[in-house]
């Protein structure tokens, strides 16, 4: 039987037609994936079977039953749950108060009791929680796992998530996937939205494509790939990203092979990461937060050992150098966190001349006129609103920013290693960081642009890697890359 069935479903907001005709099947025990670009109709249709809002025309049955559901708490009366991002629980409660709360039949449970409770529902679905637990105290991680036990306790049979993996680690997404797993053995049936097709394949029996408010089609995931369900979803016969070798590039200076980084788990951080990067040349590494950046950002810059792998700078082996030897032999940084680096207690000629205090010493005196002049010479060709003598701290975000910037550029690197480099910068403050990067790349920089930021990414690299899952998917050249073609690859997509 039938789960759910929603059958000539339309639904428009003014002129949009966010769902129109779409026949939607979930079966019992299925976990059944809604895959489509933004806007595709996705969280329409699932809100409409929540309750949230009311088709303008279709029928809807739940268990072969026609039902009318005008709001949440109709659906939940019908066994259906939702889980979103934006969770709904109350912070300063507990786990199992916010589990158990609005549903207590207007029985009085003590602490005691509600706690009891929640731990057997806990033990009955094996959806692990703490009961007693704050929720403030919580992960996102766990905070979603409330969630579900909260629609569970309800008595839920079909739970629709909306991008339930979009806040999560990668760790967490195996929790989850192996809680849904065990969950629908046991009958549950669950709707499962997501834009990342290695997902989808990895946890979904069958699989919807919306598409412009319609069903592209449905399919049963052992008789699909992530390609064919990409070129469903964008509704082109090819969407052909072609990917480059890592290594193309006229004048590498700078090259990375196999540089792998083992987890805690049995997971690798980063694996196989490969690239090179060539005078004048700006390699941006494009991916969602959580990937791996961060981690291969400590990697370039010698904060953290790779587990294997090499890094070579003009062919010199430079993989165990501290970051010191490396700044040193000519791979300059703006760290991911401009805290990462400086010492807000120090000043602002102090921060600059910290990583080459050897410049600065003469017979072991330090020179402190010629920390201070160089200072004054820095900080009038980078605009920095700042004195020399000025505390660090007391700098605004944008100057930190530019500090950091100017001690990373004023000793001429040979490579630039630029992590979020315009993170929480203002316009104006943006624009001179992206000015510099490419002015360094004029004169002959290779430059390595770490970036969450897609569209800083395709503005101002050369070369687009994508990082993925701790892995390197592909390298498009920037002529062909577009927002679409890199976010597909972003979400984990091959050819
Ligand atoms: N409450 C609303 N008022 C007006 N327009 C809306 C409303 N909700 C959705 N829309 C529009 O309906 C269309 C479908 O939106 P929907 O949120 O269902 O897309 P989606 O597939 O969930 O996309 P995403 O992957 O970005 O979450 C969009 O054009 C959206 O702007
Ligand atoms: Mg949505």
């Amino acid at each position: 039987m039938l789960a759910v069935e929603m059958k000539n479903i339309y639904k428009s907001f003014g002129p949009v037609k966010a769902n129109q005709d779409v026949n939607f099947e979930l079966e019992q025990g299925e976990i059944h994936a809604l895959l489509g670009e933004n806007g595709a109709g996705k969280t329409t249709l699932m809100r409409i079977l929540y309750g949230l809002y009311k088709a303008d025309s279709g029928e809807i049955f739940i268990d072969g039953e026609k039902v009318a559901i005008h709001s949440p708490k109709e659906a939940i009366a019908a066994g259906v749950g939702m889980v979103t991002q934006h969770f709904t629980l109350v912070p300063p409660l507990t786990v199992a108060e916010n589990v158990v709360l609005g549903y207590t039949n207007g029985i009085v449970l003590s602490q005691k009791e509600i706690e009891k409770n929640v731990a057997a529902a806990s033990e009955k679905y094996g959806v692990q929680v703490n009961p007693s637990a704050l929720v403030k105290d919580l992960s996102v991680g766990e905070r979603q796992r409330v969630e579900i036990l909260k629609a569970l306790y309800r008595n839920a049979r079909i739970l629709i998530m909306d991008e339930p993996t979009a806040v999560l680690v990668p760790q967490e997404v195996d929790v989850l996937f192996e809680a849904l797993n065990r969950l629908v053995k046991s009958g549950l049936s669950v709707i499962f939205i997501s834009h990342k097709l290695v997902e989808v394949m990895a946890v979904c029996d069958r699989i919807t494509v919306l598409r412009d408010g319609k069903v592209a089609n449905t399919v049963k995931k052992t008789e699909t790939s992530q390609v064919e369900l990409a070129k469903m979803m964008v509704g082109r016969e090819t969407f052909g990203v072609r990917l480059q070798d890592a290594c193309a590039t006229s004048d590498p200076i700078y090259e990375l092979s196999g540089i792998t980084l083992d987890g805690k788990h049995e997971k690798k951080i980063l694996e196989d990461v490969s690239f090179c990067v060539g005078t004048g040349e700006i390699l941006g590494i494009a991916g969602v937060s959580g990937n791996g950046q961060g981690e291969l950002t400590e990697v370039l810059t010698g904060l953290v050992p790779p587990s294997k792998g090499s890094i070579k700078l003009e062919g010199k082996d430079i993989t165990h150098l501290s970051p010191g030897q490396i700044s040193e032999a000519g791979v300059g940084r703006t760290p991911q966190d401009r805290h990462q680096g400086t010492i807000g207690e120090l000043t602002v000629a102090e921060n600059l001349a910290l990583e080459h205090i050897k410049d600065y010493t003469n017979k072991g005196l330090l020179d402190r006129k010629k920390i201070r002049e160089d200072a004054a010479t820095i900080i009038k060709e980078f605009q920095i609103k700042a004195s020399p003598g000025d505390q660090l701290r007391k700098l605004s975000g944008g100057n930190m920013q530019k500090v950091v910037l100017a001690r990373a550029l004023s000793r001429k690197p040979k490579v630039l290693i630029a992590s979020q480099p315009t993170r929480g910068l203002d316009v104006g403050a943006t624009e001179y960081v992206r000015k510099r990067l490419l002015d360094e790349r004029a004169h002959g920089t290779a430059v390595i642009l770490l970036s969450e930021d897609l569209d800083e990414v395709l503005a101002l690299s050369d070369r687009i890697a994508v990082i993925y899952e701790g892995r390197i998917m592909g390298v498009v050249p920037s002529a062909e890359a577009t927002p679409e073609k890199i976010g597909l690859l972003m979400a984990g997509a091959v050819e």
